[in-house]
């Protein structure tokens, strides 16, 4: 391509760069740029796409619920949800198919804030809870989010190549219990095994982020259903550390769920701890820690996840199981138009969820940002949300090639 026709993303890249230089991170940048181009398509922001591109709807179901708690919320009076908490716990654990013979050895908190603010709130607990912590350890190319936790707690930030159980005195791990943002590696389970010994053995809590509940079995859930694939996920993610007995903080985000983008509610920690006497002490803690927050009244959204949560779970679920169902058709699409690329091994066994993250070629991010194609470039390396694709299938060719011309693994 002639370097004329290229000035349209020569353009996006100039900017993109100065946008960098203000100090704005990848994904940051990423939206500004796609805001800016009428033609963008956008691959880049983590939300759940449709067919044509738009953000998936949000949940009907929250929705309804908000618009309930905002006509309940005229009077001038604060509002929570203390004596809807134990209910909540069961719906909870519930949707994550956690087995009700250990629901006794979990305590709930609300952090009233989404899962950002979840994993926050249970890296101040996990670090309260240990003296001697001074780090905060993550697989490598994680979530851009764990950095600025880091910061604002106050201890360093160490990544670990991800085939790796973090086991240092002094780090707390936060590992991704769903596939990894960025990468879409699904944890293999002898490496999970290994992370629940390492932490047993070293007395160690764990911090477990699960922010794509069960999207890792997206590809099954026409053949399994929702009710086994939940299972699966609670099977594969978390109970090698319950079997173990590691304490661990569990941080759930309802956002790529439900797509509660534009509500940012109710971001929910489940502490395991199996030990009643330490229980005690970490309930203790969490209410502090949520009362310091300022949570312990809640913002309406949160409230209303909250009674969605108990009185309709259900339908809650079956929500859920459309942004997995857009998953799955989208991860079935990139496997056909990958077949024989570069990219090819990152829609195969071993690589799951919204986000692959492949290494990009010199010169190729103008050459999408020319074709309006916007996935998030950082670090030499170019994160596609997999439900960018379009339903037209011209445009799904175009679009995969372009990325098998510009990605490498
Ligand atoms: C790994 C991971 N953890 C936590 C979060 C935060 O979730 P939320 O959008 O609910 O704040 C995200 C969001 O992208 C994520 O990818």
């Amino acid at each position: 391509m002639s370097d004329q026709s290229l000035e349209f993303g020569k353009e996006v890249k100039s900017k993109a760069e100065a946008l960098a230089a203000e100090g704005r991170d990848a994904n940051q940048v990423a939206k500004i740029i796609i805001d800016a181009d009428p033609e963008s398509c956008n691959y880049g922001i983590g939300i759940v796409l449709d067919n044509e591109g738009q953000a998936m709807a949000t949940s009907e179901t929250l929705l309804r619920y908000l618009q309930e708690e905002i006509e309940g919320s005229g009077r001038g009076q604060y509002r929570n949800s203390a004596s809807l908490m134990a209910d909540l716990k069961a719906a909870v654990l519930q949707w994550q198919r956690i087995p009700q013979t250990i629901w006794d050895s979990f305590v709930l908190a609300l952090p009233s804030d989404a899962g950002t603010g979840a994993v926050s709130t249970a890296a101040t607990i996990a670090l309260a809870m240990h003296s001697g912590l001074d780090c905060i350890g993550v697989e490598e190319l994680s979530w851009p989010g764990y950095k600025a936790i880091a910061k604002s707690c106050r201890v360093d930030y160490k990544e670990f190549p991800s085939e790796q159980a973090i086991n240092r005195e002094e780090v707390l791990p936060i590992y991704q219990a769903s596939p990894q943002n960025t990468t879409g590696q699904v944890a293999d389970k002898a490496v999970i095994a290994e992370r629940a010994a390492m932490a047993a053995n070293g007395h160690r809590t764990i911090i477990l982020d699960r922010a794509y509940s069960g999207f890792e079995y997206a590809s099954l859930l026409g053949t399994k259903g929702y009710d086994a694939i939940m299972g699966m996920s609670y099977e594969r993610y978390i109970a090698p550390f319950v079997n173990e007995n590691v304490p661990m903080i569990i941080a759930i985000s309802p956002t790529k769920c439900f797509r509660s983008f534009a509500l940012r509610p109710a971001g929910m920690l489940l502490a395991f701890i199996p030990d009643s006497t330490t229980r005690k002490q970490v309930t203790s803690l969490m209410n502090s820690v949520i009362r310091a927050r300022g949570s312990a009244f809640e913002h309406p959204a949160t409230r209303a996840l909250v009674r969605a949560m108990i009185a309709d779970r259900e339908q809650l679920e079956r929500e859920h199981a459309l942004a997995l169902s857009r998953l799955a058709e989208t991860e079935q699409i990139w496997l056909t138009l990958s077949r024989g690329t570069a990219v090819e091994p990152l829609f195969a066994e071993g690589y799951a969820g919204l986000f692959r993250n492949p290494k990009i070629r010199e010169g190729a991010d103008v050459n999408l940002y020319n074709e309006h194609i916007y996935p998030v470039i950082s670090s030499g390396r170019c994160r596609i949300n997999i439900t960018g694709i379009p339903s037209d299938e011209n445009l799904q060719r175009k679009h995969a090639e372009a990325f098998a011309r510009s990605c490498y693994l």
